[in-house]
This record gives C-alpha cells, sequence and structure tokens, in this order.
C-alpha cells in the first residue's frame, strides 16, 4: 500500500523530461491539423516564405474591405503586414457570421458573481446578432459623444459584457483602446490615460468580487483629479467618462463630463457600418511591466493581430463553432484581449467571461461553471491550477467535467505537478493540454503543442507555431547547444508582434532590439531539449511574474521609494510554491523614522494605492542599509539568496560594506 506522500514522490519522478504524453487518437478525426507531418510541413512552409503562408490565410480567414498590395515589409524592427490593406476587426468577429447559422448561437456567454437573490448564477448570453447590434449602438454612442477614427480610449471595467462591446466598438470606428485592469490603482488609470493622451474613459460604478460591491468610478474619478507635477492633472487629456451601471451603488456623475452607459445606448442607432481601417492602423494599446521606468504602451495594429488572434485559437485551442471557450483571464491583460474577445468571436465560437472569483462562493465556482455551460475548451494560468490542488480535488470531484476536451495553460511555466493534477483531474487523463508560451508583445501564442499532434512533455511548452523561429542563444547572440541554457530570442517577424512603444521609438529598439541586434529579444531565460521542445526558464531581466501577473521591481520600488518614510527600496522575487513568485521588499527607513510592523502593512497599502494590490510586497524586511558595490549598485543577487533563506554564495569582493550581510 502506498501512502499519499509516496504516491506523489512517485509522479514526480514519473515526470522526467523524457516522460512523454501522447495526444489521444480521437482527437486527430476533427482536428483542424491532424498529424505531425501535416505540422511539419506548414511549418517549414511558414518558414520559408512567409508572404505566402500568412497571405493565403489573410485571404482565406480574414474579410477585406480591400486588398493588400504587400504582405510583408520588413526592416528590423518595424514590420508591416498587409500593407496597403483595408479591413475591420469587428467586422472580422461580428458581420461576418450575419447571414449564417452562427448569427443566431452564442456569441458571449456572461456569469456574473452574485445574482439578485445574493446566490450565484446571474447569467447574459449574447448571440452573434445580439452582440453585433450592441457594438454598432456603443459605436455610435463613441461617435455622438465626438470620438473619432485614431483617437485614444481608456477601458477601465470589471469582467461585464459592456467591456467586450467597448472594445469591440471601438475597433468598429477604428479608435484605439487601452484597457486598464479593473484592480490597478487611480494613479496607474491616470498614467495610463496621460501617456496615450486619451479622450474618453469607459468605467462602471462598480462590480462584485468575492461577494462584495466594490468600487470603481471612485477611482476613475481620483484618477482625473491626481495632480501632476507641474500643477496641471496628469489625465487632462480625459474629456468625457461613460459609466456603466452595474451594481446600482451611488456615484456622483459630473456634469458635462459623465454620461451614463445605458442611457446612451438607448438614444443611439444600431445601424453603423464598419470604418474603413487600415491594415497597420493601431487597434490597442495595452501597457505592460519591463525591467525599468514606468509600464509601457505596447501597441498592436489591426490586420496582423487580428490574424494572429484568430489563427492560434484555430489551430492550437482547435476551435470550432461548437465549441464553447472559456478563457479565465481578466480583460485587462493580454490574454483577455487574444482570447476571451478577439480569437474566439473570429471564430465563430462561443466565449465565456466570468466576472467573479474562483472561490466565490465556494471553491468549486470554475467547475459549476464548466458543468452549467458544458466548456468544452479551458484555458488558465498555474497559479490557478496550483490554487486548486490546494483547495482539494474534492471540489473538483462534485461536477461534470465530460464536456471539457482540451486544456491551456498560460502565464508561466507550468510545474509537472500541477500539469498532472490538471491532466488528472479537469481534464480526467483525456484532454491534451496545450501549455501556451507568448507576451504581451506577440499579441497571440508562439510556442505551444497542437492538440492531435504534438506529444506533450509536462513543463515544456514544446514546439513553435507558424511563423515563429524562436532561437536560444548566449551572450554573443549565437545559438547555443541543445540542453543548454541562454536567452530566448524570435529570429523572424510575425504578424502579431508589437509595432512600438506608443510614443517611444528609442525604448522599443533598446528593449527589444538592441540585446540581440536583429532578433527580438523575449526576456525570458529557456533552453531546448534533444527533440527541439522549448523550456522557458523564465524573466531572467528585473520583471517578477506573480500569481501570473507581470510586474516590474522598478516600478515597485519608485512606489516604495515615494513613500515620505522610506530612504531606499530594492525589490526581489522568491519562489512560491501557489504565485510562482512572491514580491520581497528590502528596505531602509529614514532616519527620522522608526520601522515597525504597522510601517509595514502602510507601506504595503501604499504600493497598493500606487499600483494596484497585485503589486504588494508579501513580505518586507527592513534593513540598516542595502548591500551595495563600491560604485553604488545595490547587489540584488545577494537580496534574492536572503529573500529566499539561501546562504550567501558567490563573489562578495565587491561588496562595499559585509557588515550589511
Ligand atoms: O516569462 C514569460 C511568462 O509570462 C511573460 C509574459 O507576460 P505577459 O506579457 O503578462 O503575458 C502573459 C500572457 C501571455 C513571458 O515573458 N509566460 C507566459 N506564458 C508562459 C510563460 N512562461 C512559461 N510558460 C508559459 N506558457
Amino acid at each position: 500500500k502506498q501512502t499519499k506522500k509516496a504516491k506523489t514522490k512517485n509522479i514526480t519522478s514519473m515526470l522526467t523530461e523524457d516522460r512523454v504524453f501522447q495526444p489521444p487518437k480521437d482527437f486527430a478525426k476533427t482536428a483542424h491539423i491532424k498529424s505531425m507531418a501535416q505540422y511539419k510541413k506548414m511549418y517549414a512552409e511558414s518558414i520559408k516564405s512567409p508572404d505566402k503562408f500568412w497571405g493565403k490565410l489573410a485571404k482565406e480567414e480574414l474579410q477585406w474591405i480591400k486588398p493588400w498590395t504587400k504582405t510583408l515589409q520588413w526592416k528590423a524592427p518595424n514590420a508591416k503586414w498587409f500593407v496597403g490593406g483595408q479591413i475591420n476587426v469587428s467586422a472580422n468577429c461580428l458581420d461576418r457570421f450575419l447571414d449564417t447559422p452562427t448569427a443566431n448561437k452564442a456569441a458571449l456567454i456572461w456569469e456574473g458573481e452574485l445574482a439578485e437573490d445574493g446566490k450565484p448564477g446571474e447569467e447574459r448570453v449574447y448571440t452573434y446578432k445580439q452582440l453585433h447590434r450592441e457594438v454598432c449602438k456603443f459605436a455610435n454612442v463613441l461617435k455622438n459623444i465626438g470620438i473619432k477614427k485614431g483617437d485614444r480610449v481608456v477601458i477601465y471595467l470589471p469582467m461585464i459584457p459592456e467591456a467586450a462591446v467597448a472594445m469591440l466598438g471601438c475597433a468598429r470606428i477604428g479608435a484605439v483602446h487601452s484597457v486598464v485592469f479593473g484592480g490597478f490603482s487611480a494613479q496607474s488609470v491616470a498614467d495610463r490615460a496621460k501617456d496615450s493622451q486619451a479622450k474618453l474613459l469607459i468605467t462602471s460604478d462598480g462590480g462584485y468580487r468575492r461577494g462584495k460591491v466594490v468600487a470603481l468610478k471612485k477611482g476613475a474619478d481620483e484618477a482625473l483629479e491626481i495632480k501632476d507635477t507641474d500643477g496641471s492633472r496628469v489625465a487632462k487629456s480625459i474629456e468625457k467618462m461613460i459609466v456603466v451601471n452595474r451594481t446600482g451603488q451611488d456615484v456622483p456623475m459630473k456634469k458635462g463630463r459623465d454620461v451614463w452607459y445605458h442611457e446612451e445606448m438607448a438614444k443611439a442607432s444600431s445601424k453603423c457600418p464598419p470604418a474603413k481601417i487600415g491594415s497597420e492602423d493601431p487597434l490597442f494599446i495595452l501597457y505592460t511591466s519591463g525591467s525599468t521606468g514606468k509600464p509601457k504602451g505596447v501597441l498592436h495594429s489591426t490586420a496582423g493581430y487580428l490574424l494572429g488572434a484568430k489563427m492560434t485559437s484555430k489551430y492550437i485551442f482547435d476551435l470550432h463553432e461548437t465549441d464553447v471557450f472559456w478563457c479565465t483571464a481578466d480583460i485587462g491583460w493580454v490574454t483577455g484581449h487574444s482570447y476571451v474577445v478577439y480569437g474566439p468571436l473570429a471564430n465563430g465560437a462561443t466565449s465565456v467571461m466570468f466576472e467573479g472569483a474562483p472561490n466565490y462562493p465556494e471553491p468549486d465556482r470554475f467547475w459549476r461553471i464548466v458543468e452549467k455551460y458544458g466548456v468544452t475548451v479551458l484555458y488558465t494560468a498555474p497559479t490557478a491550477i496550483r490554487t486548486f490542488m490546494k483547495w482539494g480535488v474534492e471540489w473538483v470531484k462534485k461536477h461534470d467535467l465530460s464536456s471539457l476536451r482540451l486544456l491551456g495553460s498560460v502565464g508561466e511555466p507550468i510545474n509537472p505537478e500541477a500539469w498532472m493534477w490538471y491532466y488528472q483531474n479537469i481534464g480526467g487523463k483525456r484532454c491534451p493540454i496545450v501549455d501556451t508560451w507568448w507576451q504581451t508583445e506577440t499579441g497571440a501564442i508562439m510556442i505551444s503543442p497542437l492538440p492531435a499532434v504534438t506529444p506533450m512533455k509536462p513543463g515544456s511548452a514544446t514546439l513553435p507555431f507558424f511563423g515563429i523561429l524562436p532561437e536560444v542563444v548566449d551572450e554573443a547572440g549565437k545559438a547555443v547547444p541543445k540542453n543548454s541554457g541562454g536567452k530566448l530570442v524570435v529570429r523572424k517577424p510575425w504578424p502579431s508582434m508589437l509595432r512600438g512603444i506608443w510614443g517611444d521609438p528609442k525604448r522599443f529598439q533598446d528593449t527589444y532590439w538592441a540585446e540581440v541586434p536583429g532578433s527580438y529579444f523575449t526576456g525570458d531565460g529557456c533552453r531546448t531539449d534533444k527533440q527541439g521542445y522549448f523550456w522557458i526558464m523564465g524573466r531572467i531581466d528585473d520583471v517578477l511574474n506573480v500569481a501570473g501577473h507581470r510586474i516590474g521591481t522598478a516600478e515597485v520600488e519608485s512606489a516604495l521609494v515615494s513613500h515620505p518614510s522610506v530612504a531606499e527600496a530594492a525589490v526581489v522575487g522568491r519562489n512560491d510554491p501557489v504565485k510562482g513568485q512572491a514580491l520581497v521588499a528590502f528596505i531602509t527607513v529614514k532616519s527620522s523614522v522608526t520601522a515597525s510592523p504597522e510601517l509595514r502593512q502602510i507601506l504595503r497599502n501604499h504600493v497598493g494605492k500606487e499600483i494596484g494590490p497585485v503589486a504588494k510586497p508579501d513580505d518586507i524586511r527592513f534593513a540598516e542599509a542595502l548591500p551595495k558595490t563600491r560604485s553604488g549598485k545595490i547587489m540584488r543577487r545577494l537580496l534574492k539568496q536572503v529573500a529566499s533563506g539561501e546562504d550567501i554564495s558567490g563573489d562578495i569582493t565587491t561588496l562595499e560594506d559585509r557588515n550589511v550581510l
């Protein structure tokens, strides 16, 4: 008889790199990509002649207003795809289905966290026809309040259908959306509005979270009042605010500036022809953290992004119109953009959207949703999977998950134990798992198994998607041999790649194209194994991945030193069994201040206010001084070792004062 512990140990020891899981045999019957040979052939073509490969797909899969004249124009770091073409993203997600049977099937199934009677289950379903109507009306609302093609619009909403409507409405008229995660602070909203010079802010009175009504407009109002160093308002470019009534809580409306979503929608016409948008016109800006400074506005353009979102959804999630696809990411992240909204809708699938927390009212909420709507493809993050493991499999067992046919993972490396748990308990050993590696900047999935085709190795994102040429390189930018670690770069342009950093071409060049000249630098460490599988080893820059959220240490440090009691701050990551990484801050206080447990709490809240709760340090350690080199550089390597409770090792000869250790 095996004890539970021995069993777990067995699973772990089974999971060597050579442990391979074959895709289920019957999967290939209906899959879009059916065999390894087909993948290899298509992959070879896509690398040999990307123009031909993507040109064919763009023609077959997208509806164009005006055909393009040149498929790819490439001069590193600037790519232009489908040059001269005109297209509309919202028309490709909605209008194209109106004359087909898909018109009357569910495009979006939404479940709110809390129903009127306090029980979970409030739901709204939009068919393609209905969603089209909403989007057309909202596009007219935008026009009516003066938003034009090219104007930037900040969307600061909870996970409610209006968020998808707002995004698609912007796309319909060519306005550029910039979604700010609802969990970010007023300061973050203000900074992003300023950087993008947005004219409009779309928010809601609030939302529901773990059974509580939370405020959102309050944050939006605050954001618009925050003062800049010159005394003017940071977000002064914002002229109007549209407010969705989600919870019915009392919110002040500023005359001349704020309007209610439902009132404007009631006045708007439902006729709105899709605007002609150039292939390379911007579709959205999404701010993401880097190793230095404030978050940067990653810019995505129209046609290439749409094609990337559509084709990865189709081939990697094997989407068919019969699928009920649930990507659990918030629309505030790129995963929500590509795989809650644009990818599934462009494929005529049904996309599930959930407002609330996975453990409200009980830890089986996700499995309830899978069962209730017959979810066929589920896409979530390793940190969520590890949390479910902690809560216990009994919550899963209460539900019939037999509708599931495919599982996905994203956001961070998935540890083999979590992979196995997901595979056995959620997928019932019958669902392949696609471990998808990509980034805000890449727009769509880059490295992933194809579900009917690729033998899976737990912990590896396996092989590149069509048209993607990743390579692991050394300091000199030369490919390293198999099984040695290095930097992950991408050698060729791809349609959904970022087109720049909003307003900062130099930062674009320096961040992504200078490390290995001519190649896109991902910021990730990686190695390949003897089969050529990619094993992502996590960030090698000063970016942390906390519960699947990307957080720049520099950002948290600058939030900490903006507090009057802090003299210096250094933030590093420590491994965390559930969150992947946890944030540890080392702080020296000003001489007039005494470090105390209360101050620790104050500082955590301060970071919450400056950036958002996701960036609050898990651990704050007060120190007399920080370890520095003689030239004054903080020795983070040592702090990382201290944070993880390791012995200090490696070279410390450059340390200025050994006593600080
Ligand atoms: O470090 C990689 C990690 O998440 C980073 C990108 O974060 P973000 O732009 O927020 O986008 C997250 C969702 C696409 C990457 O640089 N990452 C993402 N997916 C994986 C991953 N690491 C390992 N395996 C993955 N599947």
